[in-house]
């Protein structure tokens, strides 16, 4: 990707208008998974056509599966579980870990060789927590020192079913080893300690395939699914990724006379922690609209600028907001008082090291933090900010949380490149500039 620099200057006027932001990541990755692992022929409404699920189309098209586009609908005619073919070549899954996290628990019970491989910063990502595991059910992995792709992949069609407790909240790992076993002999169990997103498992019932949940203490849960399974092809409608509406959202919070409509967007509760951070900030956010659309709750955001005040996020929260840290640490820049997001261990196997790069961002833009453990303490609008050049590092949502802190900051901040905003967010730039951000170049 050809590097893509920027200046953002502080907006002249409040953001205001409606808009809708690109559909959800997570949702598009496991549609077009599921849709090749089918019998039939899916249709999916609002996909995220963004540089992460493109990748995801490739491979399963290299796997074997038929994927066509018709203006916005896109159509998948599936192969059946077990019946992926060997692709040719490597598969390249780009800047995605959950592209290449979730496709390693499909192969391993494929008995088929792959290979994959990514970006610099995906190749930098650690894939232990997958092949661990996964290595239990009968298939090999062979990945460089650290557990590092590129990732070469012998599956086993007599795969063991997995018991396992999840070390760490991660919806990849625990979504990895459910779509294991969709074609491993007999019952698959994982345990998760606190509970993480769970669209793997709506989407398993949503192609047919029972999944057995029940709730452990404190907040964790027990899913269970019995393979091998068949997935029988069905629409869906991808709504508008939560994380990606929390870039206008924060900016409209902070830029003086704001108003703002975000229509459409996914409120599934496994991943709405940053309202609640915003609310107890005293965000002026109100949910409307409500409802139910291709099975997971959707909702319209009515945003209006507000002076927020420091906020204590407990770590349990962290899953259901793991990628809005570094956009909530920039909102922190601006309230009043100190705040604490506590338990961020995970936000160093990011895209980057996001605990790293967002005290950079902080700092280079006059902001005063403090990291204890795995907490971040964000000291408040102690000085005017802005003024600072951030290193993105392939990150797309640094980049955007870059970008927001200049529009709201008194003085310009430098973003040294913006082009991985592509992996998630098409058209960033335009959908903020239609709400009047005014952002050059
Ligand atoms: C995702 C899970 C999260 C999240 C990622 C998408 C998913 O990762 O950071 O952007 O779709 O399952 P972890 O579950 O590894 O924290």
């Amino acid at each position: 990707m050809q590097a893509k620099s920027l200046t953002v200057s502080a907006s002249l006027k409040g953001l205001s208008g409606r808009t809708r932001v690109p559909g959800d990541k997570s949702i598009s990755h496991r549609s077009l998974m599921l849709a090749a692992l089918a019998h039939g022929r899916t249709h999916v409404y609002g996909l995220l056509e963004g540089e992460d699920v493109l990748r995801t189309a490739d491979a399963m098209r290299a796997l074997g599966a038929t994927i066509t586009q018709k203006d916005d609908v896109w159509v998948i005619d599936g192969r059946g579980v077990g019946e992926l073919q060997e692709p040719s070549d490597v598969l390249d899954m780009g800047n995605s870990g959950t592209a290449a996290r979730l496709l390693s628990g499909i192969l391993s019970t494929h008995s088929i060789y792959t290979v994959m491989t990514g970006d610099a910063s995906l190749r930098s990502r650690p894939m232990r927590r997958v092949m661990d595991p996964l290595s239990g059910n009968g298939a090999q992995f062979w990945a460089r020192e650290g557990g590092r792709l590129p990732l070469s992949i012998r599956g086993t069609a007599e795969a063991k079913p997995l018991e396992y407790r999840l070390p760490i909240a991660s919806a990849q790992v625990k979504s990895a080893i459910l779509l294991a076993g969709l074609n491993a002999h007999g019952v698959t169990v994982v345990e998760e300690p606190i509970a993480t997103r769970d669209h793997t498992e709506n989407m398993f019932r949503h192609f047919g395939v029972s999944v057995d949940v029940s709730e452990l203490e404190g907040n964790g849960r027990r899913i269970a699914l019995k393979g091998p399974a068949r997935l029988t092809a069905r629409d869906v409608i991808v709504p508008g990724d939560p994380s990606s509406s929390a870039f206008p959202l924060v900016a409209a919070l902070l830029i003086p006379g704001s108003d703002v409509l975000i229509e459409n967007v996914g409120l599934n509760p496994l991943r709405t922690g940053l309202f609640t951070s915003l609310k107890e900030m005293g965000a002026d956010l109100t949910i409307e609209n409500e409802r139910i659309e291709g099975g997971e709750p959707v909702g319209d955001l009515h945003v209006r600028a507000s002076q927020l005040k420091g906020v204590d996020v407990p770590p349990e929260r962290a899953p259901s907001m793991i990628d809005e840290y570094p956009i909530l640490a920039v909102a922190c820049a601006f309230a009043q008082g100190q705040s604490r997001l506590r338990g961020l261990e995970e936000l160093r196997v990011k895209e980057s090291d996001r605990l790293a790069a967002t005290v950079a961002l902080l700092e280079a833009n006059g902001a005063s933090t403090t990291v204890e453990g795995d907490d971040l303490i964000i000291h408040g609008f102690q000085t005017p900010l802005g003024g600072g050049e951030v290193k993105t590092h392939m990150d797309h949502r640094l980049a955007m949380s870059a970008i927001v802190m200049g529009l709201a900051a008194q003085k310009p901040v430098s973003v040294d490149d913006t082009a991985f905003i592509e992996t998630s967010f098409p058209g960033f730039v335009d959908l903020m500039n239609g709400l009047g951000a005014g952002i050059q170049g």
